[in-house]
């Protein structure tokens, strides 16, 4: 038998919950610090690692996008989405869906234009080099207003055809899913699929507000959504993707261990949860680790792991023809 890690990176998986802003690698930061001559407050790759101890969420948030602020020209955008791209095809990922988030660049005078420019020729890479299909998810800022998402969603227009669909992240409590209720409606009048971060940190009433006053076709981590049992029959009934991100939760003391995880409890009870990135680069590992990690911790068998790769796959926004493709060699491979 092949041994775990090798296993979970061969798995044929997609990567459903990753911001392509958390794949900035400390290498890469201080290397387009340099390039774009931005002033960031350390001097070395150690430095930055070292500031990489959060207590939460925020405290998390605020190095995040202080570290996006090397990010300036179209190559920028390229080099670290193509950078992603190549780790994700070694990690066994055959579909990636991920997201961006347009104002963070936007409020430092970077054009909408210029973002997309560097990523979707990225994306077009990944297609010809790794045979990767990649989709856009542009994702709201919640600590901003409603009529900036909108202003948003305005500048997006021009792209639209290279979008699947529309986010919701940054922090979470106090910035309930219901004050982006227009927002999101008008998004899905442009035929874009709905996602929003909830139960990350938030209560469980986030999570049936993202279901009822959003409509969204998934959640994004959703691990207290476990919390309430009425919630957990409404996802497990409606089979709604929950895309869990593991090491994340630890990074960020949503979960103490590794070892209390509960994704496995999450499938017990009849979730479609999957297991997800988030920001790499910040957390301590890519897709296949997160994988692999959270198998061993949990002692996850092998057939786990199988169903986990299987809800990545339903839980896309692929076409029928090609997730059955996929499908057929997940089952290949399983078997
Ligand atoms: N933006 C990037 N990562 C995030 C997370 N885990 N939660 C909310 N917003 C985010
Ligand atoms: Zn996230």
């Amino acid at each position: 038998m092949t041994d775990l890690a090798t296993f979970c990176a061969a798995l044929p998986k997609a990567e459903l919950h990753l911001h392509i802003e958390g794949s900035l690698e400390p290498e890469l930061m201080v290397a387009l610090a340099k390039r774009n001559k931005v002033a960031i407050p350390f001097a070395t790759v150690e430095d930055v690692r070292a500031a990489y101890r959060f207590t939460d969420l925020q405290s998390f948030l605020d190095i995040y996008y202080a570290g996006a602020a090397v990010l300036r020209t179209a190559e920028d955008f390229h080099d670290l989405a193509a950078a992603y791209f190549d780790r994700a095809a070694a990690d066994g990922v055959v579909h990636a869906e991920i997201f961006f988030d347009p104002q963070t660049h936007t409020h430092r005078g970077i054009p909408f234009g210029l973002v997309m420019e560097g990523l979707t020729a990225a994306i077009d890479g990944a297609r010809t080099k790794h045979g990767m299909s990649v989709y856009l998810i542009m994702s709201y800022l919640r600590h901003l207003s409603e009529e900036d998402a909108f202003a948003t969603l305005r500048e997006a227009e021009p792209w639209l055809d290279r979008f699947v669909g529309v986010g919701l992240d940054s922090s979470e409590v106090g910035n309930p899913p219901a004050r982006f209720a227009r927002v999101f409606a008008a998004s899905r009048e442009r035929g874009l699929r709905l996602c929003c971060h909830a139960g990350e940190e938030g209560p469980p009433a986030y999570v049936w507000e993202a279901l009822d006053a959003l409509g969204v076709d998934r959640i994004d981590h959703g691990n207290r959504a476990l919390e309430d049992p009425a919630l957990v029959a409404r996802l497990a009934r409606d089979a709604t993707t929950l895309t869990v991100c593991p090491l994340s939760n630890v990074a960020l003391r949503n979960v103490a261990r590794l070892e209390d995880h509960p994704i496995d409890r999450m499938l017990g009870v009849g979730l479609r949860a999957t297991i997800h990135s988030d920001d790499p680069a910040y957390f301590g590992g890519y897709i296949a680790e997160n994988y692999r990690a959270t198998a061993q911790a949990r002692g996850l068998t092998r057939a786990q792991l199988v169903t986990l790769a299987r809800n990545s796959l339903l839980g896309s926004f692929l076409p029928a023809p090609e997730l059955v493709r996929h499908l057929a060699a997940l089952d290949a491979f399983a078997a």
